[in-house]
């Protein structure tokens, strides 16, 4: 199929809940995609920082291959060897001490919503049901998930919305303490604010959180679907934070590409849950828990963590560098492989500018661009996407907006 056909039939056969890039990709390798007409690109979106191993890493796809030959899904009526290795690679590096398995982000979330509910009724307060969150949050596309996301632009139009979350300004620790009260279950937020424009939380909020969530009796969760799994430089963001959750949601990397959703908690809280309280027909099938296990093991093999926060490091660094010396950029901000750039022009223009010339970026706010690619990607590839990025404005800077 040519990029014409595709762009026409996904205009005519889709719903049109995406504005796509006019671009379709057919395959990949490491950080390079290539589209349908053979065109090279530098994927520093990496599917939204899913693929955290790259395209094709080999060692995922022979782990994913032989395990399509054995057999895909068997149904959670039954244990799953793959699913139990995979949740004790989980535990094992976050120190907390179940999983849950589904398939998405907001899935996980919503995982966590009723897990806390069903802990405040058995260990604290039967009408104990509220949940704090932040404004500028992300915690998915699900109702309940959408309710307690803080920004009204994914909310309207789908009112009545379910009730109980409550709103607090993200890194104001005086507003939780006042929102916290007897009928608050837990508190979710994202450690660094990922679609709010990749805004990291204060250490001092974040222990200040914790502090409050134990003094108060109510459960400290942590959203790390787009930070967990390496992204940040460590395992999860919150061990950047000398923080402990009794609650972590996961997806996003964790699969590599194949949807892998999953909820970590501690004894006491996980133990709330009994057998059919919560369930997912495809959560933690052998296919998905494999590729699970293949991302988990490879990431350590190849020392890929150490190496994204390395990575970070020189992308914020060299961003910097960029902004001193070109007008539009105002400012960079990140964790390991995680980076925002926010600039003094119209970022949908330096996306389309930027692909233009071979790299993938994407815009997370009108003025901000986010710049996530797979953890494996090599010094010449952030060298190389900067140089680009530096053209791309330049280009933007040279044309004035059409009004
Ligand atoms: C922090 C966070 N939570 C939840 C979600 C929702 O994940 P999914 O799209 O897999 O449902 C996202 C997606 O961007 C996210 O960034």
């Amino acid at each position: 199929m040519d990029t014409h056909t595709v762009l026409e039939w996904s205009d005519r056969y889709l719903m049109p809940t995406y504005r796509r890039q006019p671009v379709a990709f057919a395959r990949g390798r490491g950080v390079r995609l290539w589209d349908l007409e053979g065109r090279e690109y530098l994927d520093f979106v990496a599917g939204i920082a899913v693929t955290s191993l790259g395209h094709a890493h080999p060692a995922w796809v022979r782990a994913v291959t032989e395990q399509l030959n054995r057999c895909v899904h068997v149904s959670n009526l039954y244990h799953i060897p793959e699913q139990a290795r995979a949740a004790k690679l989980l535990v094992e590096r976050s120190g907390l001490d179940r999983a849950f398995f589904c398939n998405s982000g907001a899935e996980a979330n919503e995982a966590a919503i009723k897990l806390a509910r069903k802990w405040a009724k058995r260990c604290k307060d039967p009408d104990a049901y509220e949940i704090v969150v932040a404004h500028n949050s992300f915690h998915g596309r699900t109702l309940a998930t959408v309710a307690a996301t803080g920004n009204p632009r994914y909310q309207k139009g789908f009112e009545p919305l379910p009730e109980g979350f409550r709103f607090v300004p993200f890194n104001d620790l005086d507003a939780a303490e006042q929102a916290v009260g007897q009928r608050t279950c837990a508190v979710l937020m994202e450690p660094v604010q990922g679609e709010g424009g990749v805004v990291p939380a204060h250490p001092d909020y974040l222990q200040g959180l914790e502090r409050l969530c134990r003094e108060r009796q109510v459960l400290f969760m942590l959203d790390e679907v787009q930070t967990g799994v390496g992204r940040t430089g460590r395992w999860f963001a919150f061990q950047s934070y000398g923080v402990r959750p009794d609650v972590v949601t996961l997806a996003k990397g964790l699969g590599g590409g194949v949807p892998v959703g999953a909820v970590l908690a501690r004894e006491e809280v996980a133990c709330s849950f009994e057998p059919g309280d919560h369930g997912s027909t495809f959560g933690g099938n052998p296919l998905a828990a494999t590729a699970a296990c293949a991302v988990l093991e490879t990431l350590e093999a190849e020392g890929l963590i150490e190496h994204a926060r390395r990575m970070g490091e020189r992308l914020a660094g060299n961003l910097r560098q960029l902004a001193s010396r070109h007008p539009a950029v105002a400012e960079v901000r990140g964790m390991g492989l995680l980076v925002a750039v926010d600039l003094r022009a119209d970022a949908a223009r330096v996306v389309d500018a930027c692909r233009e010339r071979g790299l993938l970026v994407n815009a997370v706010r009108p003025q901000t661009l986010r710049l996530a690619p797979p953890l494996v990607v090599s010094a010449e590839e952030v060298d190389r996407a900067v140089e680009i990025l530096g053209q791309a404005l330049d280009a933007v800077a040279a044309v004035p907006e059409a009004r």
